[in-house]
């Protein structure tokens, strides 16, 4: 039997809980008898290795415009070394950040680019589905102060403030363009947003 995955993805601000979520899901499809690969952008490519590396180094002397390119080729490069080759082999393709999370981080305050950065992404394959995990800004603060990680380029709470208005803006827009995407509260517990997710997949499966 021939196969073509459902690529799903991941979305929200940092602390959102994107990363949890993915292998939350990951264990649950796996544990339903379906081949399941999980992927990340910025992809283990040279690109997505460069930008972890400016995310890493809080490195603001990158231009948005200049993010939201190499963001981008990031992803086309990705999508034809890892996403392309294993679409016949999984049921499911879940993705940890996809261009929503380009077009949310490197839009202006006012959208005014967001035209532009999602005309950069129309070569890259469109999701079957979208989960956005929302949360509020102070949620997220206080959960990567509790994690006691190493704060990253965007991780701080101007910039979380922007983010998290794009991130609607984005939503709205891509769904008036027939995508679909499914705002999910990420304040729930990690089980409760699994079993929402679960419930969704199951609808369009
Ligand atoms: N639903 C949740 N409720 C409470 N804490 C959560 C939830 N999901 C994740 N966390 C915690 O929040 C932090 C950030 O989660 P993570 O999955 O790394 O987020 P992201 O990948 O979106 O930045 C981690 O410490 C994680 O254990
Ligand atoms: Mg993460």
């Amino acid at each position: 039997m021939s196969l073509t995955a459902k690529f799903i993805v991941i979305e929200g601000i940092d602390g959102a809980g994107t990363t949890t979520q993915v292998a939350l899901l990951h264990r649950a499809l796996l544990d339903k008898g379906f081949k399941v690969l999980t992927t990340t952008e910025p992809s283990t490519g040279e690109i997505g290795s460069f930008l972890r590396n400016v995310l890493a180094s809080r490195d603001t002397s990158w231009a948005a415009e200049e993010l939201a390119l190499l963001f981008t080729a990031d992803r086309l490069d990705h999508i034809k070394r890892e996403i392309k080759p294993a679409l016949k082999k999984y049921h499911y393709i879940i993705c940890d950040r996809y261009y929503h999370s380009t077009l949310a981080y490197q839009s202006k305050a006012n959208g005014k680019n967001l035209d532009w950065l999602i005309s950069i992404n129309q070569p890259a394959l469109k999701p079957a589905l979208t989960f956005f995990l929302d949360i509020k800004v102070a949620t997220a603060l206080l959960r990567m102060a509790r994690a006691n990680r190493a704060q990253e380029l965007f991780e701080n709470e101007n910039q979380l403030k922007r983010i998290h208005r794009n991130y609607h803006r984005v939503i709205n827009e891509l769904q008036k363009r027939g995508e679909a995407i499914i705002v999910l509260d990420g304040e729930a517990s990690p089980q409760e947003i699994l079993t929402a997710e679960l419930k969704i997949i199951g609808g369009i499966s």
